[in-house]
């Protein structure tokens, strides 16, 4: 067994979450401007065999974990195909997706025990999925996701709330989990490039859970060691809710991440402005065990070492994958 992958803060590091695309059949505010973005040339994004062969190299290095994320997963073409292929791997396997395309890859996600999905649900009004996705996909991803509850999936929704867009919409969702047996998840609004984001926007974990006290009394529940999410349930509800307080109270001390890009690059951390190749020495034949290591020495103690993060300059959150 090649020596687990520990950065100097002694974080190891067994979470790799995998970009399998740049593209998205949804363009959330948040996430995407109206028009897109530009990808990246095809020969430079991963071919499957080359995602596969950097997966299996984090693999042996120690990742226990893997979540297929995008843009959207399911939009790359042989999505399904690297899914079977994962379902091999000694890995717990997750995935997020906005749920546009659940059906057509149900059976292949239950063969594969590929259970444990976070679904992005921003609205629980046609309406208001519409201005927040520019897309009218609504009535199929409500009867998606009821199909993955049918079926016993294990479903988180991601919520990003943006001040006068969907603050309304968060007492309907911890309603929703007074019979659904769902982990709603609110998430604070943060700063991507071209998603527009201004402080003014962000609505805060305090004020979040604020607008919950008004309609419910709740209890906190326990979180997991490395878990992002703060987690509190109504009583007696079937499924509870949470807040992942990225921007207010960040919790990079328990970091356990690793991002792999569709392009074959990694980021040591979702706000990092550098990325480090894998593909080109990978295509070259050379080591990258080597250059995956030193990436993860590079590591910062929290926010890739900014002071303010709200001034970064990044990528789009669709090519890196949340
Ligand atoms: N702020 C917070 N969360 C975001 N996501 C995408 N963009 C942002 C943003 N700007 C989340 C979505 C999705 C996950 C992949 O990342 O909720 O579920
Ligand atoms: Fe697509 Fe997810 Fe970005 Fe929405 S948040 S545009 S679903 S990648």
């Amino acid at each position: 067994m090649a020596e687990p992958l520990f950065d100097t803060y002694g974080r190891k590091h067994d979470y790799l979450r995998v970009s399998l695309t740049e593209r998205c059949n949804l363009r959330c505010r948040y996430c995407m401007p109206e028009e897109g973005i530009e990808l990246s040339p095809r020969k430079h994004i991963c071919t499957r065999e080359e995602l596969l062969w950097l997966i299996d190299e984090f693999i042996r290095l120690g990742v226990k974990k893997i979540r297929l994320t995008g843009g959207e997963p399911l939009v790359r073409k042989d999505a399904g195909e690297i899914i079977d292929a994962l379902a091999e791997r000694p890995v717990s396997l997750a995935m997020t997706t906005n749920a546009v395309l659940i059906d057509r890859h149900i059976e292949r996600l239950k063969r594969a025990g590929l259970t444990n999905l976070n679904v992005s649900l921003d609205a629980l009004d046609a309406d208001r999925f519409l201005m927040m996705t520019r897309r009218t996909n609504f009535d199929k991803v409500m009867s998606n996701i009821d199909l993955l509850i049918r079926e016993g999936f294990n479903l988180k929704i991601n919520c990003v709330v943006i001040r006068g867009m969907n603050e309304a919409e968060i007492p309907g969702f911890v309603e929703w989990t007074r019979n659904q047996p769902i982990s709603v998840r609110f998430i604070e609004f943060m700063p991507f490039d071209g998603n527009r984001w201004q402080t003014e926007k962000m609505v805060s974990y305090a004020e979040i859970m604020d607008h919950i006290r008004e309609y419910f009394s709740f209890e906190k529940l326990e979180d997991a060691p490395n878990d992002t999410t703060k987690h509190y349930r109504v009583p007696g509800y079937r499924g509870n809710f949470g807040v992942i307080s990225s921007m207010t109270e960040h919790f990079c001390g328990s970091c356990n991440r690793i991002r792999l890009m569709a392009n074959g690059a990694i980021k040591n951390c979702l706000f990092s402005d550098s990325e480090t190749d894998l593909l080109t020495p990978l295509r070259n034949n050379e080591a990258v065990e080597p250059i995956i290591r030193q990436a993860i020495t590079n590591k910062k103690a929290k926010h890739a070492g900014m002071d303010n993060i709200s001034k970064q300059t990044n990528r789009t959150m669709t090519t890196i994958g949340g």
